[in-house]
């Protein structure tokens, strides 16, 4: 099954192509085509993502990704379909109304190539920036349309599970793990955790009160002065602070770590990161220090609670996913802590490039949920929806 995916849901523009060999989650995977267009540096003069500037990105950039990604993998369109027939370009007119720029060069993009014959299209439809998602939605959808092409909705955070299952080694085929696991979803809009029983089936447990992991990391890297996306900007002074054997800057709270539930707060945390720093003039040792002292709090929350929900639940296997698996220090740590006191138990983290926002991982999304596929005329019940949730 060949299944074009796309991800606009934050601050990337993404399309993959990949081939399915069998049925989930058994099947083979290859990447036969991935385009990603970060749009960091445009958000970055500003400190964050705006949803009407990420939105503007993708209109512009959305084209030029699929363009690249079907290039990339050889396939070639229909030479004898590049002609639209008027019903279809009204159609399509329809569909893009709200984003004009891409009827033209969609358009352009068929005189081009012509209809291309993909089995499946998957698109991210939630939860993300809604302008942003429904860029991605709209654009699917004409497309589907365009070639005829059934059209599936995935959910984001189950992506990001399933890319960080997608087998570290092979590259090639989800990993064959045991039920019930836990998976601990840590990125810029999220910090859960949920109980899956099988794939497919997801039941929240656990999740934060006020900020994201990844927001948290954003807040505080912009008090100390580093630019978005906070994350690595941390992470990068936080190692050399351990490397170097920095004295400690400040005792950070670990909010919630005895609460005896599964549930998280940061901002309490991002609080005392402020008190701690107002007034000063940091020294570059002072913000390694900082950034070492936050992220050791993080991590020591994370993997308590991880922990806790495993022994609750008897799951023996921990899926850890979204753009704050990709922190080595949290990798580390949760991977000798699993060693030495969980023996039985598989932790898995995504490969480097899977970490952030991709559409491979909305790709195997889309070959999970292939059964509820929309034919292209009934896709206009597909709605992004900013808060759509996993379970
Ligand atoms: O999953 P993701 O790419 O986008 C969302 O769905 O939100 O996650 C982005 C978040 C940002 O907050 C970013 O600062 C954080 O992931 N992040 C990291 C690292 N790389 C990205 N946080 C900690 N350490 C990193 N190395
Ligand atoms: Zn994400």
């Amino acid at each position: 099954m060949l299944i074009l995916s796309i991800e606009t849901s934050c601050d990337e523009t993404a399309v993959s192509l990949i081939e399915a060999h069998g049925d989930f989650p058994q099947a083979k995977y290859d990447i036969l085509g991935n385009a990603l267009w970060s749009q960091i540096d445009v958000h970055r003069e500003y400190g964050g993502v705006f949803p009407m500037l990420a939105k503007r990105e993708h209109v512009a950039t959305i084209v030029p990704m699929l363009e690249k990604a079907l290039t990339e993998s050889g396939l070639e369109g229909r030479e004898n379909d590049r002609i639209i027939s008027e019903l279809i370009k009204q159609e399509l007119q329809t569909i893009l109304y709200r984003e004009p720029e891409l009827i033209d060069s969609l358009f352009a993009f068929h005189k081009k190539y012509g209809s291309y014959d993909i089995d499946l299209i998957a698109v991210t439809s939630g939860p993300g920036l809604e302008p942003a998602l429904w860029v991605g939605v709209n654009f699917a959808r004409a497309l589907a349309l365009l070639w005829n092409v059934p059209i599936v909705p995935v959910n984001h955070m189950e992506g990001h599970v399933l890319s960080s299952v997608f087998d570290i080694e092979r590259d090639d085929m989800l990993s064959d793990i045991a039920f019930p696991t836990i998976s601990l979803l840590i990125s810029g809009g999220h910090t859960e955790l949920i109980l899956m029983k099988n794939w497919g089936q997801y039941e929240k447990i656990g999740q934060t009160r006020d900020d994201a992991v990844g927001e948290a990391y954003d807040k505080v890297a912009r008090m100390l002065g580093l630019q978005y996306p906070g994350g690595p900007e941390i992470a990068k002074r936080a190692e050399k602070a351990r490397k170097e054997k920095f004295p400690k800057f400040a005792d950070f709270p670990t909010p919630m770590l005895n609460s005896g539930d599964l549930d998280f707060s940061f901002s309490g945390l991002k609080t005392a990161v402020r008190y701690a720093v107002q007034e000063k003039t940091l020294s570059e040792i002072d913000v390694a220090a900082i950034a070492r002292d936050f992220e050791d709090a993080v991590t020591t929350v994370l993997l308590k609670k991880s922990i806790t929900a495993m022994e609750k639940h008897g799951a023996e296997t921990l899926i850890v996913g979204g753009g704050v698996s990709a922190n080595q220090h949290l990798r580390r740590m949760f991977e000798a802590a699993f060693l030495t006191a969980l023996p039985h138990t598989t932790v898995y983290f995504p490969q480097p490039r899977l970490s952030t926002d991709n559409s491979i991982m909305i790709a195997l999304a889309g070959h999970a949920r292939a059964a509820s596929a929309l034919a292209p005329r009934g896709s206009d019940v597909i709605r992004a929806d900013g808060n759509k949730s996993l379970s």
